[in-house]
């Protein structure tokens, strides 16, 4: 049975960063394709009045959101209405509930800093806008497994599981689903997808560029927490879940991601380098003798009888050399071909910027003995292929379609792998920006890592 559409869409923070960079941008999107039609409630305690929301929104959606539509903004505009107050204060979710007219379903997407989801939850339920609403948070969900526990238990007091839509907007991209598509619409791939023909996986999140000015929000939380226990744990998971059964439902994907992480032992900081780029100190908002990674590389270990001996390696960092989201599925060496020693082949999915699929083969040199490694690639970025996460999500919350989220029990198993590498026991390696991190990090990977200038 489909779940009820949202009657309406609040999201608090309506003048913060986030709305500004992708929240408006999503919601124009959304009115542009035709699937939001109802009240659009921004909350915020700026002591702005609706026309300077409308002007920010105009704004953001010209820088961020590709162009103003002459006729999707206007009827955005149409639909968007302004509360103004402190979320502590009752006045705030008086005037909410007026302006909420009833309406069901409503979608309540908090884009505020997680310390006030308890403030705005314990508002809503005084004011009974919680009855039949859906709740968005943010990422990262907690600071560490005891924080996203006690968090789960908040909310579960007043919502259900499936009124609760945990983001991650990495769920939300093209790339990141046609993980799990091409593998198993290709029957190719599954005879080798495992510990006989693979010899390691590596994930790597690089980009070139700092913390934006987030040092405020960053020095608190660093790379583990930003994209390792969310971003790249459900990219892994995507590339390691045994096949759902045919029958499956949105809960049988989301529990074949959860087994690979129950397979995960928590992280032992001996495999874990952590590197902070040269200058971040001078970052403001960031404390003078901060120790808060923005580079790590681990190992990780899928106990499984399909992953058993295969090290997953995964890194991540910021001023890196370039912008590369890729994961690389490095298969065994094939033994020599007439004495000449053969490079091993290797699958490439590129995630971003760009999205393509790589399969490093090996041919025979013209007129020489030995081999000569190709990639035999296949694109498919073609023109518009890639939505925006953001308004995708968006849109499955709205329609209460539960499986582009992360489930309780998911969070709380990649809060658990993460946990013991939270507190760094020494200061992390200063590394050069535009360098691959510390060199340590090379290390880690017999023979190196798979980076885009050097094929393995
Ligand atoms: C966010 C992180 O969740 O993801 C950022 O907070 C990071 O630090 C961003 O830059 C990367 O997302 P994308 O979609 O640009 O790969």
């Amino acid at each position: 049975m489909r779940a009820p559409q949202s009657g309406a869409l609040v999201f608090y923070g309506a003048t913060g960063d986030l709305a500004y960079k992708k929240i408006f941008p999503a919601l124009h999107r959304m009115v542009k394709a035709g699937v939001l039609n109802v009240p659009v409630i921004g909350v915020a305690r700026q002591g702005w009045s609706l026309e300077q929301l409308q002007g920010r929104a105009r704004e953001s959606i010209a820088q961020h959101g590709g162009g103003v539509d002459p006729i999707a903004f206007p009827a955005l505009m149409r639909l968007l209405r302004y509360v103004e107050g402190d979320y502590a204060a009752p006045a705030t979710f008086d005037q909410l509930q007026r302006e909420l007219g009833g309406a069901t379903h409503a979608l309540h997407y908090l884009a505020i800093p997680q310390s006030l989801f308890e403030t705005v939850i314990g508002q809503l339920t005084r004011t009974g806008c919680d009855q039949s609403a859906r709740l968005v948070l943010e990422k990262p969900f907690g600071t560490d497994l005891a924080s996203a526990r006690h968090l789960n238990g908040v909310l579960h007091r007043c919502f259900d599981e499936t009124a609760i839509f945990r983001i991650d907007h990495y769920l939300g991209k093209e790339a990141v689903q046609n993980l799990v598509f091409f593998r198993f619409a290709n029957a190719f791939l599954e005879p080798i997808w495992n510990r006989r023909y693979v010899e390691n996986v590596q994930i790597t999140m690089a980009e070139p560029f700092g913390i934006k000015g987030r040092g405020a929000f960053y020095d608190q939380t660093g790379a583990i927490r930003d994209v390792v226990q969310n971003h790249l744990l459900q990219v892994l998971s995507n590339i390691a879940m045994e096949p759902p059964p045919r029958s499956h439902d949105a809960e049988t994907l989301r529990d074949e991601k959860v087994k690979v992480l129950k397979a995960i032992a928590p992280l032992d900081p001996r495999h874990v380098v952590r590197g902070q780029v040269r200058g971040y100190l001078d970052e403001p908002g960031v404390a003078p003798r901060s120790r808060t990674e923005t580079f790590v590389a681990l190992t990780l270990r899928i106990e499984s009888w399909r992953w058993e001996g295969v090290p997953f390696f995964v890194r991540t960092g910021k001023s890196l050399p370039e912008a590369c989201t890729e994961v690389v599925v490095k298969l065994r060496r094939p033994p020599p071909v007439a004495g000449v020693p053969l490079a091993p082949n290797y699958v490439r999915f590129r995630l971003g910027p760009d999205f393509q699929i790589g399969l490093g083969a090996t041919v025979r040199e013209p007129g020489l003995p030995q081999g000569h490694p190709l990639e035999l690639l296949a694109k498919h970025d073609h023109e518009g292929a890639e939505t925006d996460p953001y308004a995708e999500l968006l849109g499955d919350a709205m329609r209460g379609e539960t499986f582009r989220f992360a489930r309780q029990d998911y969070v709380e198993e990649a809060w658990r792998i993460v946990d013991p590498i939270l507190v760094p026991a020494a200061p992390p390696i200063v590394y050069e920006p535009g360098s691959w991190g510390p060199p340590e990090a090379r290390a880690l990977v017999p023979g190196g890592w798979a980076d885009r200038a050097r094929q393995p």
